[in-house]
């Protein structure tokens, strides 16, 4: 099992390339949504709905962009480009405490499909469900740090401060991806190290 799961691509994208209006047009729509909805019933709509199109609407907000003319940092400028990204950060919030409902489904009635469930080895609702259960402080710290790196994103837009929003979409991923490990990638043992005869004959080259 080599494949990365398209989830980690995207959150990967989301942090590295940029400034799409499509991103902000989604991080609005969340605004919208939540402002007249109820909170997410479980893991799967709190992701769905709520944690990625705020994260990817923020990651959007800041960034580098190679062109041709060398490098091109793009970052909130007006008073209220920052409120905007304020509230990304503050609907990340939410989705943080969210997570930290105890017994909160993973998906609706714990066995609806989960995104990437084709992808060889990834964990099943039932299976991250009992990991949950098993030891459910270990799930409410990763949900914690999240909330921790969405207050940090919150401090950083509310002091219109560009290399904290660039250092707290670090810590974002981060806790995006830490959590993601735990419970819902496929856990593939590191492979054994090939000796450099074998590397030499056997291994597969591009
Ligand atoms: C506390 C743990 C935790 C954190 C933190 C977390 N996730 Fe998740 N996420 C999960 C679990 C568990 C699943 C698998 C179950 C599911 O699909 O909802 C998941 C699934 C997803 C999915 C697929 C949803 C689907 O339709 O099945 C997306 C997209 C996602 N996460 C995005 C994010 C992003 C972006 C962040 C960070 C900003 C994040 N997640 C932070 C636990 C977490």
């Amino acid at each position: 099992m080599t494949r990365v799961p398209p989830a980690f691509r995207y959150v990967y994208l989301g942090l590295f390339l940029s400034g799409t209006a499509l991103a902000l047009g989604a991080g609005l729509q969340v605004a919208r949504t939540s402002g007249h909805g109820s909170a997410p019933s479980n893991v799967q709509e709190a992701m769905d709905q709520l944690i990625d199109p705020a994260a990817d609407a923020l990651w959007a907000s800041v960034g580098t962009e190679e062109t041709v003319h060398g490098s091109h940092l793009h970052a909130p400028r007006t008073a209220a480009q920052w409120l905007k990204v304020a509230g990304y950060a503050q609907l990340l919030v939410d989705g943080a405490k969210r997570l930290q409902t105890p017994g909160l489904p993973v998906g609706a009635n714990a066995h609806s499909r989960l995104a990437d469930a084709n992808t060889p080895g990834i964990r099943t609702a039932i299976q991250i469900r009992a990991d949950i259960d098993a030891d459910p402080a270990r799930f409410r710290a990763a949900a914690i740090r999240l909330e921790d790196a969405s207050v940090q994103a919150l401090t950083a837009a509310r002091s219109h401060n560009v290399s904290g929003l660039l250092d707290a979409g670090a810590a974002l991923d981060a806790a995006c991806e830490s959590c993601h490990a735990a419970y819902w990638y496929p856990r593939t043992p590191p492979l054994r190290l090939p000796s450099p005869e074998e590397f030499a004959t056997r291994a597969y080259r591009p």
